[in-house]
Protein backbone atom coordinates (compact mmCIF):
# COMPACT_ATOMS: atom_id res chain seq x y z
CA UNK A 1 0.00 0.00 0.00
CA UNK A 2 1.29 3.01 -0.97
CA UNK A 3 1.31 6.27 1.06
CA UNK A 4 -0.65 7.83 -1.20
CA UNK A 5 -3.25 5.39 -0.75
CA UNK A 6 -2.95 5.60 2.66
CA UNK A 7 -3.56 9.29 2.74
CA UNK A 8 -6.73 8.61 0.58
CA UNK A 9 -7.94 5.91 2.57
CA UNK A 10 -7.65 8.18 5.62
CA UNK A 11 -8.92 11.09 4.18
CA UNK A 12 -12.58 8.87 3.27
CA UNK A 13 -12.59 8.41 6.79
CA UNK A 14 -12.33 11.46 7.82
CA UNK A 15 -15.02 12.53 5.26
CA UNK A 16 -17.28 9.57 5.94
CA UNK A 17 -16.71 10.88 10.15
CA UNK A 18 -18.03 14.41 9.40
CA UNK A 19 -20.96 13.14 7.29
CA UNK A 20 -22.17 10.47 9.88
CA UNK A 21 -21.51 13.28 12.49
CA UNK A 22 -23.48 15.97 10.27
CA UNK A 23 -26.57 12.93 10.13
CA UNK A 24 -26.08 12.01 13.97
CA UNK A 25 -26.61 15.93 14.56
CA UNK A 26 -29.51 15.87 12.29
CA UNK A 27 -30.83 13.08 14.20
CA UNK A 28 -30.48 14.51 17.42
CA UNK A 29 -31.80 17.65 17.50
CA UNK A 30 -35.66 16.22 16.52
CA UNK A 31 -35.00 13.49 19.16
CA UNK A 32 -34.45 16.41 21.94
CA UNK A 33 -37.41 18.34 20.79
CA UNK A 34 -39.50 15.85 20.73
CA UNK A 35 -38.17 15.00 24.62
CA UNK A 36 -38.56 18.26 25.30
CA UNK A 37 -42.69 19.34 23.75
CA UNK A 38 -44.03 16.56 26.40
CA UNK A 39 -43.94 19.04 28.91
CA UNK A 40 -45.10 21.62 26.68
CA UNK A 41 -47.88 19.29 25.61
CA UNK A 42 -48.81 18.45 29.07
CA UNK A 43 -48.74 21.76 30.48
CA UNK A 44 -51.19 22.17 27.23
CA UNK A 45 -53.52 20.11 28.04
CA UNK A 46 -54.65 21.74 30.96
CA UNK A 47 -53.00 19.16 33.77
CA UNK A 48 -52.56 21.53 37.26
CA UNK A 49 -50.34 21.16 39.74
CA UNK A 50 -51.19 22.52 43.51
CA UNK A 51 -49.00 24.98 44.83
CA UNK A 52 -50.32 26.11 48.23
CA UNK A 53 -53.72 26.42 50.24
CA UNK A 54 -55.63 29.92 49.11
CA UNK A 55 -54.64 31.22 52.55
CA UNK A 56 -51.55 31.07 51.90
CA UNK A 57 -52.17 34.49 49.76
CA UNK A 58 -53.23 38.00 49.80
CA UNK A 59 -52.93 41.07 48.23
CA UNK A 60 -49.40 41.31 47.89
CA UNK A 61 -47.51 39.08 45.10
CA UNK A 62 -45.90 36.22 46.38
CA UNK A 63 -43.77 34.22 44.29
CA UNK A 64 -44.33 30.05 44.26
CA UNK A 65 -42.07 27.53 43.02
CA UNK A 66 -43.08 24.26 41.66
CA UNK A 67 -42.12 21.46 39.01
CA UNK A 68 -43.72 19.94 36.50
CA UNK A 69 -43.82 16.30 36.26
CA UNK A 70 -44.00 14.78 32.46
CA UNK A 71 -44.06 11.28 31.73
CA UNK A 72 -44.14 10.15 27.87
CA UNK A 73 -43.42 6.38 26.62
CA UNK A 74 -39.65 5.89 28.30
CA UNK A 75 -39.00 9.16 28.85
CA UNK A 76 -39.30 11.32 31.79
CA UNK A 77 -38.70 14.78 32.85
CA UNK A 78 -38.99 17.48 35.53
CA UNK A 79 -39.12 21.32 34.47
CA UNK A 80 -39.55 23.79 37.62
CA UNK A 81 -41.83 26.96 36.81
CA UNK A 82 -42.40 29.83 39.00
CA UNK A 83 -45.70 32.34 39.25
CA UNK A 84 -46.72 35.12 41.88
CA UNK A 85 -49.86 35.16 43.39
CA UNK A 86 -52.29 37.54 44.60
CA UNK A 87 -55.96 37.28 45.72
CA UNK A 88 -57.47 40.37 43.74
CA UNK A 89 -59.98 42.67 44.71
CA UNK A 90 -62.86 40.32 43.69
CA UNK A 91 -61.38 37.40 45.84
CA UNK A 92 -60.25 35.65 42.86
CA UNK A 93 -56.55 34.57 42.88
CA UNK A 94 -54.30 35.65 39.59
CA UNK A 95 -50.95 34.16 39.09
CA UNK A 96 -48.82 35.67 36.89
CA UNK A 97 -45.66 34.28 34.70
CA UNK A 98 -42.69 35.98 35.57
CA UNK A 99 -41.54 35.40 31.81
CA UNK A 100 -40.76 39.02 30.51
CA UNK A 101 -42.71 39.66 27.42
CA UNK A 102 -40.24 41.89 25.86
CA UNK A 103 -37.05 39.15 25.51
CA UNK A 104 -38.21 36.74 28.29
CA UNK A 105 -35.99 37.49 31.29
CA UNK A 106 -37.49 36.78 34.68
CA UNK A 107 -38.84 39.71 36.70
CA UNK A 108 -40.13 39.94 39.98
CA UNK A 109 -42.23 42.06 42.15
CA UNK A 110 -40.83 45.09 44.08
CA UNK A 111 -36.56 44.48 43.33
CA UNK A 112 -36.34 47.85 41.89
CA UNK A 113 -35.37 50.45 44.53
CA UNK A 114 -37.13 53.22 41.84
CA UNK A 115 -40.13 51.36 41.17
CA UNK A 116 -41.35 49.95 44.15
CA UNK A 117 -44.71 48.27 43.76
CA UNK A 118 -44.08 46.88 40.19
CA UNK A 119 -42.60 43.73 38.25
CA UNK A 120 -39.48 45.12 37.11
CA UNK A 121 -37.21 43.36 34.61
CA UNK A 122 -33.82 43.61 35.28
CA UNK A 123 -32.78 43.33 31.51
CA UNK A 124 -34.06 45.99 29.71
CA UNK A 125 -35.51 47.60 32.58
CA UNK A 126 -39.13 46.78 31.55
CA UNK A 127 -41.79 47.01 33.93
CA UNK A 128 -45.59 45.42 35.12
CA UNK A 129 -48.37 46.93 37.14
CA UNK A 130 -49.48 44.91 39.91
CA UNK A 131 -51.74 42.55 37.71
CA UNK A 132 -48.89 42.28 35.04
CA UNK A 133 -50.17 45.52 33.02
CA UNK A 134 -47.17 46.15 30.99
CA UNK A 135 -46.42 50.07 31.35
CA UNK A 136 -46.71 51.95 28.49
CA UNK A 137 -43.32 52.95 27.52
CA UNK A 138 -40.65 50.47 28.92
CA UNK A 139 -39.96 47.91 26.29
CA UNK A 140 -42.84 45.08 26.94
CA UNK A 141 -45.81 45.40 24.55
CA UNK A 142 -48.03 42.75 26.03
CA UNK A 143 -49.03 42.41 29.50
CA UNK A 144 -46.98 39.28 31.35
CA UNK A 145 -48.99 35.91 30.57
CA UNK A 146 -50.81 34.35 33.60
CA UNK A 147 -51.41 30.80 34.27
CA UNK A 148 -55.36 29.06 34.74
CA UNK A 149 -55.48 28.73 38.22
CA UNK A 150 -58.24 26.23 39.98
CA UNK A 151 -59.42 26.31 43.23
CA UNK A 152 -60.45 22.83 45.16
CA UNK A 153 -60.59 21.75 48.66
CA UNK A 154 -59.12 25.01 49.82
CA UNK A 155 -55.64 24.28 47.39
CA UNK A 156 -54.68 25.96 45.08
CA UNK A 157 -53.77 24.86 41.31
CA UNK A 158 -52.29 26.02 38.45
CA UNK A 159 -52.75 25.02 34.59
CA UNK A 160 -51.65 26.58 31.41
CA UNK A 161 -50.29 29.51 30.87
CA UNK A 162 -52.89 31.82 28.94
CA UNK A 163 -52.56 35.10 27.16
CA UNK A 164 -53.19 38.56 29.93
CA UNK A 165 -55.97 40.21 28.51
CA UNK A 166 -54.98 43.47 30.51
CA UNK A 167 -54.05 46.03 28.67
CA UNK A 168 -51.30 48.51 29.43
CA UNK A 169 -51.20 50.71 31.94
CA UNK A 170 -49.23 54.34 32.40
CA UNK A 171 -46.92 54.24 34.51
S1 LIG B 1 -36.33 41.11 28.51
FE1 LIG B 1 -37.47 42.21 29.97
S2 LIG B 1 -37.27 44.25 29.36
FE2 LIG B 1 -36.16 43.17 27.86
Amino acid sequence: MSKKEISRRTFLNYALMGTGGFLAAGMITPMIRFAIDPVLKTSAAGDKVAVGNVSDFGPEPKNVNFTLHTKDGWYESETTMSAWIRKLEDGKLLALSPVCKHLGCTVSWNSSEDFKNEYFCPCHFGRYAINGEHILNTPPTQSLDEYEVEIKDGKVYLGKIVPNPRPGVSG
